[in-house]
């Protein structure tokens, strides 16, 4: 889908048009002339109630952060919000051992001279893009000072031995939290007060069935609602900790049906995209039990799709 046809999905998911009037309205007071450019995620983001949340919180503003357990599709909404304000994403992982400097930028040295290199927080602010703070809750204390003066009414980066910078006025902020039964890092409360929180709903079978009919259109309906069971089945154990998030892979699921639709058998492509993820024997063991139970290893394309 180009950008322009997935804003016009959303019309026909149920998105209520005066929310689809007031995103195209932004996107005419802010037209994008930069040079990245505003791609259309692979997937539209399924649940029309978390969108509009999570849009109008954008229209009206405000900074998102999006809270939810693995696979809940946090970084497929957040791309889905910025063609949604027709405005390119920067995504900025916490994940790694991110410091200031590298967020904002640093001096380096260029032909004998210094000059400042920016880093992609200083990137988009100026350009006025969706910045993903990507498991903020994972950030170390020193990169989180960077985040209060960007994230409250004064929405200035202060680059250290130059001014400040005012930001962008489309400049939106959404970040993401990981949070799973094996503990969580929270975020303190200075920080967590800057951002409206949405609670990420797990994908239920509805949600699920849709994104694989998206993904594989000839996908047999029966095959497609097993796939969404065996998935939930999956989550259950993981929930219940008999597994761990490994093989709750949806990614893993999907390319495991591209690799059935090319001639591999179930138990193949189930084993390469999901449960050979589990390196421990044990837990490799229960995953395939819990795929067997719905799916026979010796389906394959015939049995999976129409056609
Ligand atoms: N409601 C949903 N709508 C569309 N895709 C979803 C949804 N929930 C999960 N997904 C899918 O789950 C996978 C992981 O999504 P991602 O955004 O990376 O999740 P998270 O960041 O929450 O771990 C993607 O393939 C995505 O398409
Ligand atoms: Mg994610």
């Amino acid at each position: 889908m180009t950008a322009e046809e997935m804003r016009n999905f959303f019309g026909g998911q149920g998105l209520r048009p005066e929310l689809l009037a007031q995103a195209a309205a932004f996107r005419e007071a802010n037209p994008w002339q930069g040079k990245r450019e505003v791609n259309a995620p692979r997937f539209p983001y399924f649940g029309t109630e978390i969108l509009t949340a999570a849009l109008t919180a954008l229209l009206a503003g405000a900074n998102l952060l999006l809270a939810g357990p693995k696979a809940t599709g946090k970084n497929i909404l957040a791309e889905n919000l910025a063609v949604l304000l027709g405005r390119p994403l920067w995504n900025v992982s916490f994940h790694i051992d991110v410091d200031a400097s590298y967020l904002i930028g640093m001096d380096t040295f260029k032909g004998g001279e210094v000059c400042f290199r920016p880093g992609p927080v200083h990137d988009c602010v100026t350009a006025g893009g969706i910045c993903v703070l990507d498991e903020i809750n994972m950030a170390r204390n020193e990169a989180l000072a960077v985040l209060h003066s960007l994230l409250d009414h004064r929405r200035q980066l202060e680059v250290p031995g130059y001014d400040r910078l005012n930001l962008h006025p489309a400049t939106r902020f959404i970040a993401t939290m990981n949070y799973g039964y094996s503990g969580t890092r929270e975020l303190n409360e200075a920080l967590l007060s800057r951002f409206v929180v949405i609670h990420m709903p797990v994908p239920g079978e509805s949600e699920l069935t849709s994104l694989l009919k998206y993904e594989f259109p000839d996908l047999r309906e029966t095959v497609a609602r097993t796939m969404a069971a065996l998935f939930l089945d999956l989550r259950q154990k993981y929930e219940a900790r008999e597994i761990s998030g490994r093989a709750l892979d949806l990614r893993g699921l999907l390319e495991a049906l591209r690799l059935i639709k090319l001639g591999l058998t179930a138990g193949q492509a189930f084993s390469m995209g999901l449960t050979g993820k589990c390196f421990d024997l044990q837990e490799r063991a229960l995953a395939e039990d819990i795929i067997a139970l719905r799916l026979p290893a010796d389906w394959g394309r015939e049995e999976i799709f129409a056609g």
